[in-house]
């Protein structure tokens, strides 16, 4: 039975991994900040309230996890805020340090401490974003996290391959649900438009003219994790973006 761990697990994209991944009939375990939402987790997943920018956090869950499971098999690499939205002369340091905290910090604790409990034949799947494939006004922390997670993945894929580990991301589009409403709000004011036609730029971009949800991202992870000799690839679910900043 396959051991599985996914860092922002209790809401949006992460806990439809999990619920997907433990349909496949593996253990899953989950780490979130939000204790509310690890405490109201479905029956059958395992969690822990842990910021994976949480160095001393991240090694002690690590340890906890060797000692009930005795390694893992699947890490999936997804915790990510969406940081500010503001033009890259308007936008504070502060801001910008506290999204590459823990989108990018994040990334690298986590693999650091969990790829040693990885066993030969195991992966490691990232979260990215269509973000990290083209530029992104007025999410510039956001876009150079999100392309420093590929440039981490790609490191990670070399570094543990040797040892049968393979590492790969995915690269989402925009993913329908309360996450985007809230990133459609954020430029809708920044831009002067209302959210409603930021949502119409956003799937306009796309060939298939949509946006994707969380079950397309899962199911590519579920896949990831089992598809022999894939490694070092950015796969993005994104209906095939044609225009990444329409104006509408
Ligand atoms: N939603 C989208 O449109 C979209 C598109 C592309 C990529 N992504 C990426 O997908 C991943 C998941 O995003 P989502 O849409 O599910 O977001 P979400 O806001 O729905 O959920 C994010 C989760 O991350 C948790 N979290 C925040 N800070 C954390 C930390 N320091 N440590 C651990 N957990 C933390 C939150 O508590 C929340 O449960 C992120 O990396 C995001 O950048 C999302």
């Amino acid at each position: 039975m396959s051991r599985v761990l996914i860092t922002a697990g209790a809401n949006g994209i992460g806990l439809v991994m999990a619920q997907a991944f433990a349909a496949t009939g593996a253990q899953v375990w989950v780490t979130d900040v939000d204790a509310a939402a690890i405490a109201a987790l479905p029956a059958g997943l395992r969690g822990s309230t842990v910021s994976v920018a949480d160095e001393q956090g991240m090694a002690a869950l690590m340890a906890e996890v060797q000692a009930t499971w005795g390694g893992l098999d699947v890490v999936c690499v997804n915790a990510g805020i969406k940081g500010p939205t503001s033009a890259i002369v308007d936008t504070d340091l502060d801001a910008w340090r506290d999204c590459l905290a823990i989108c990018l910090d994040g990334a690298f604790l986590t693999v650091k401490h969990a790829a040693p409990l990885v066993q030969d034949g195991g992966a490691m799947i990232f979260t990215s974003s269509t973000a990290g494939l083209y530029g992104f006004p007025y999410r510039s922390p956001y876009a150079a996290a999100k392309w420093a997670i590929i440039g981490l993945m790609k490191t990670a894929a070399m570094e543990l391959g040797p040892v049968g580990i393979r590492c790969n991301a995915i690269a989402p589009g925009s993913v329908e649900g309360p996450r985007i409403d809230r990133v459609f709000a954020a430029e809708a004011e920044a831009k002067g438009m209302t959210a409603q036609a930021v949502a119409q730029g956003y799937a306009a971009g796309t060939a298939m003219g949509c946006l994707v949800t969380a079950q397309d991202v899962a199911d590519m992870a579920v896949f990831l994790a089992s598809a022999p000799r894939i490694s070092g690839q950015v796969i993005a679910v994104d209906g095939f973006t044609i225009n990444p900043d329409p104006k509408v």
